[in-house]
């Protein structure tokens, strides 16, 4: 990866937005799966091993299935081809399978884009691997002309993009195209755009039809009610940890109780350990023990019309209840607030509790940090709040919302 240094950062010069556009929307769509709740477990278990492996040299991204996962949609080449990728706060490099892809390419919802069908595609044939804790995808460092936007109304094209021509990757995507990474390097789309920030809204799991919209650039923008803003945390030490987005989150209160959390569970230290990110791209969100240990002991005094299972086995999740039933339905759960410096988000008892499909149980959509990497505030926590990543004011901003009206 560092040799390509040179070339990459050539090519993410002439990428940047033009100024004075007002940026870029792309739709968002949610990737359903019948097996949601152990799937997306699973996923973000094996995306926190490759985290908090040993090498340095790629920035981290997804784990092996993608049910759970907020996908994009985006074109590629000259002509433009549309293709569905999950769109990943927690990484940079940005994706899709190349024609001819002979053996090891795993079945994806669109055609393959094919670069000898592309007027705008170039290569300099330096070759990637990016691994993943279970999962990997290969090929060359590319470029290409990207466009965004649904209707012909709202398209932009950016030319010269940087991206993975993958020609082999694992079986682990399933569902997608491949990946856009929004995070902090280079690599990402909104560095390349020059976008200085992005905003999405992220419909509820149960809701199957609804779609939304990613901004990029300077129409992303809150004008909710309620808005409150976070600085972001920068991590010192090297990729992928500086790829993330952490937050400076203080405490957790359930209802109008304050748990007793020491204050610095969250903190990011000087070795570049700890701390918290904000993850499109992760699920379920993981606490470090002490404090998942304080939220799980708070929620199970809550719950006392269903019996409270470990339900590991089944979901990955270890509080779980129930099943509930007409007669016996989950009780109501009063909101959860997360204090981070300068803002509180409220987290609706619908965002961290979770109904299994496949089992029944209905679980606290939360778990236990056993790695040592960072706590990850998951995409089901961020279900119906708008956020807006400002990079250039090193921000985040968010707002209660109905994202199904975006
Ligand atoms: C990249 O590899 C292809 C196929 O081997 C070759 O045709 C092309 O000339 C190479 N491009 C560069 C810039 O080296
Ligand atoms: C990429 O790396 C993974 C994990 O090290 C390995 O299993 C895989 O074979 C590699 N793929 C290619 C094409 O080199
Ligand atoms: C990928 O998805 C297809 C269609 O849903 C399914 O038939 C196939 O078994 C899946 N593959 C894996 C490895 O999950």
């Amino acid at each position: 990866m560092a040799s390509s240094l040179a070339v990459l950062i050539s090519l993410v010069a002439c990428a940047t937005l033009a100024s004075g556009a007002s940026g870029v929307r792309v739709e968002l769509t949610r990737l359903h799966s019948s097996r949601l709740v152990r799937d997306a477990v699973r996923r973000d278990m094996y995306r926190r091993l490759a985290a908090s492996g040993d090498t340095v040299s790629a920035p981290v991204s997804k784990g092996p299935s993608s049910s759970g996962e907020y996908l994009m949609t985006l074109a590629i080449g000259t002509p433009p081809l549309s293709y569905p990728a999950i769109a990943d706060t927690g990484s940079d490099l940005i994706w899709t399978q190349c024609a001819p892809c002979t053996d090891q390419c795993f079945q994806q919802p669109t055609p393959l884009y094919n670069p000898a069908s592309s007027t705008t595609f170039s290569t300099n044939n330096q070759t990637y691997n990016q691994t993943y804790g279970t999962g990997w995808t290969a090929g060359i460092f590319a470029s290409e002309t990207f466009t965004f936007g649904s209707s012909p109304a709202d398209q932009t094209s950016v030319p010269g993009i940087t991206f993975g021509c993958s020609l082999a990757s694992s079986n682990d995507f399933n569902g997608s195209s491949g990946l856009v990474g929004l995070g902090r390097g280079s690599e990402s789309l909104v560095t390349q755009l020059g976008a200085g920030k992005f905003s999405y809204c992220l419909t509820p799991f149960q809701d199957t039809t609804s779609t939304s919209t990613l901004l990029l650039g300077s129409s992303a923008s809150l004008n909710d009610a309620g808005v409150g803003s976070t600085p972001f945390v920068t991590n010192p030490t090297m990729e992928p940890m500086n790829t993330y987005y952490y937050l400076d989150l203080t405490g957790i209160s359930l209802d109008t109780t304050a748990l007793s959390i020491p204050a610095d569970a969250f903190a990011l230290k000087a070795d570049g350990t700890g701390g918290l990110i904000i993850d499109s791209g992760t699920t379920v969100t993981s606490l470090v023990d002490v404090a998942y240990q304080q939220v799980r002991a708070a929620v199970l005094s809550l719950v006392t019309t269903l019996p409270a299972t470990d339900g590991s086995a089944a979901t990955g999740l270890d509080l779980c209840f129930g099943p509930p039933s007409s007669t016996s339905p989950p009780p109501a759960m009063p909101s959860m607030t997360f204090h981070f410096n300068g803002a509180d988000m409220v987290i609706p008892g619908d965002s961290y509790m979770v109904l299994d499909p496949d089992s029944g149980l209905w679980c606290l959509a939360m778990r236990s940090l056993t790695d040592g990497g960072p706590s990850i505030l998951g995409n089901y926590q961020q279900q119906n709040i708008h956020i807006l990543y400002d990079v250039g004011q090193q921000t985040l901003s968010f707002a209660p919302a109905t994202c199904s009206t975006f």
